[in-house]
């Protein structure tokens, strides 16, 4: 696949779906993105679950990639909701990847660590998945209906996103401010991942889409940490003492769906696999 081609991000005003447009600007990519309930200059309003807005999207910008990060990734309401969840999380982003394979697209779909119970991590992308939540089992869902129905999709895993941006979504952010506030951070100690840098994620997704990629992909950063490791790090990298970081477990926050404990995930394809410095700025 040559460079220089035409995008589409369908919910590019949400964290990821933000990254990969910054990525694919800088690459000088024709790019649109949309938005729904976070509507930002430069984007286009856009309901995935309205089929002839998409279908009218699609057939107005022919683009080469469709890129869905679009999402309802909110764990605990997904429980709640689980209705909710089917039709953002598995209805409205296949029918979106279905329409976009028709018209020759290739479809690059966001899905999740969530699809493992954490039972025995870290997993590469050979590993069976076993949801333990409403939210992994509809990622599951549509991993298998994107594998079975829609030709040349990519499916890219990452696991506990963060970046350098002063932004409320980004954890990392997040947690200097409640340091700077003065306030204890409580970090679970039983729960491990592999966090994933935004700008590492960015490069990894586009080599992908070059390399045409098809199948399910782990894109990850190198290190496996505990939330409580990952925040005192944090904490110490920006001048703050450990001892602002309180140790927890995860049943002390009683939350609505299960999380995967032992968990994190390892990239089986030697070429997506980030190295500090070469793929990421390491910020912590
Ligand atoms: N963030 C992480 O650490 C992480 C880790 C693993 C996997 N992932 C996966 O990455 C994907 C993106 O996550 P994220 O953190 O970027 O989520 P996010 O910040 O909540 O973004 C979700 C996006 O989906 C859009 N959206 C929701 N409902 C929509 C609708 N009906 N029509 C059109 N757009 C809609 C939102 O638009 P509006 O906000 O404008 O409504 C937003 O742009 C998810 O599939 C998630 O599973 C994320």
């Amino acid at each position: 696949m040559t460079h220089r081609m035409k995008h589409v991000i369908i919910g590019a005003s949400g964290q990821v779906g933000g990254y990969l447009f910054k990525e694919l600007a800088t690459r000088h990519e024709s790019v649109v993105g949309t938005s729904w309930t976070h509507t930002a200059p430069g984007l286009r309003s856009l309901n995935m679950e309205d089929e002839k807005a998409v279908i009218q999207l699609l057939d107005g910008e022919h683009p080469h990639v469709v890129w869905i990060p679009a999402a309802l990734p909110d764990v605990d309401r997904c429980e709640r909701e689980p209705d909710v969840s089917y039709r953002l999380n598995v209805q409205a982003p296949g029918r979106v990847a279905e329409l976009a394979a028709q018209r020759g697209a290739k479809v690059v779909f966001f899905s999740t660590d969530y699809v493992f119970d954490g039972e025995n991590g870290p997993y590469s992308e050979g590993d069976e998945v076993h949801p333990l939540q409403v939210y992994g089992r509809h990622k599951a869902e549509i991993e298998n209906f994107l594998l079975s129905s829609v030709p040349r999709s990519v499916i890219i895993r990452p696991a506990w996103i963060y970046s350098q941006d002063a932004n409320p979504r980004n954890f990392v952010y997040r947690v200097v401010q409640q340091l700077k506030q003065g306030a204890v951070v409580k970090a679970v100690t039983d729960q491990w991942n592999t966090p994933t840098p935004s700008d590492g994620l960015g490069k990894m997704a586009w080599q992908a889409v070059v390399d045409d990629f098809v199948g399910i992909l782990h894109v990850v950063g190198p290190e496996r940490l505990s939330r409580y490791e990952l925040t005192v790090r944090i904490a110490r990298k920006f001048g703050f003492s450990a001892e602002q970081v309180e140790p927890v477990t995860t049943e002390a926050f009683h939350l609505e769906a299960q999380r995967p404990l032992n968990g994190g995930l390892i990239t089986a394809y030697r070429d997506y696999r980030m190295e500090p410095g070469r793929d990421f700025s390491p910020v912590f």
